[in-house]
């Protein structure tokens, strides 16, 4: 049996959670968050007091550690040694950590297995930096979603509002600025669009517009 796989790549709040989880929905697909399982991984070493620049230390570390996914009501949870991690992981300190340490082979080996599994069993799409360059190449339709750094400021400062969460506007746009130049050039897997990806800028686009385009590039691929 064929199993479909969609790629989103993206800079840090263009919206590619949101997104994927509404497309996966549609679709009837498995929404893979891949950023995630960095982010256990970043929780890990700062609980662990291991330093992002110290490589070894970080190597060892994360070649111990056990990341898995799984789903409640739909909603992927990400288990760290056998702990449901999901509530701590959406931290500034915890985003800082994730972007530090995701720049070692040692640390992005062990997940993109992981990645490459879940894809292999059934129709996925999942979302990150490196899904349709490097976790998966073959995917059928890869998407680039971006939008511009005020506005992925504006929408993060708005979901931790809603949370109830005093935050600035500068600092959060600061901290996405600061991630993707990290991101995008980084040695191993930066944050790239995929040749082959088909590139979405959302800056002036609300989300059911943005899902229906992938709704319909999709339907053009498969
Ligand atoms: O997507 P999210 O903001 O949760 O990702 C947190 C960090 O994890 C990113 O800033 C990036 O450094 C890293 N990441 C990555 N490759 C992925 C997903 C996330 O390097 N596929």
């Amino acid at each position: 049996k064929k199993v479909y796989n969609i790629a989103i790549d993206g800079p840090a709040g263009a919206g590619k959670s949101t997104i994927a989880r509404s497309v996966a929905e549609k679709l009837n697909f498995v929404y893979v968050d891949t950023g995630a399982m960095y982010r256990a991984m970043a929780l890990h070493f700062l609980r662990n007091g291991i330093p992002a620049d110290d490589e070894v230390a970080i190597s060892k570390s994360a070649g111990e550690v056990n990341v898995t996914i799984t789903y409640e009501n739909g909603m992927q949870q990400v288990i760290l040694n056998g702990e449901n991690v999901s509530g701590l992981i959406r931290t500034g300190e915890v985003s800082a950590m994730a972007s530090a340490a995701s720049v070692y082979m040692s640390v992005r080996n062990k997940l993109v297995e992981l990645q490459k599994n879940l894809a292999l069993k059934e129709n996925v799409i999942m979302d990150g930096r490196d899904i349709g360059t490097c976790v998966l190449p073959e995917a059928d339709l890869k998407i680039y979603l971006t939008a511009s750094s005020l506005v992925r400021a504006k929408r993060r400062y708005e979901e931790l509002r809603a949370k109830g969460e005093e935050c600035s506007l500068n600092d959060i746009e600061k901290d996405i600025i600061e991630r993707d130049y990290r991101d995008m050039n980084r040695e191993n897997s930066p944050l790239k669009q995929a040749e082959d990806a088909v590139l979405v800028d959302s800056s002036s686009m609300t989300v059911p517009q943005v899902v229906d385009r992938i709704l319909a590039l999709f339907q053009e691929r498969k």
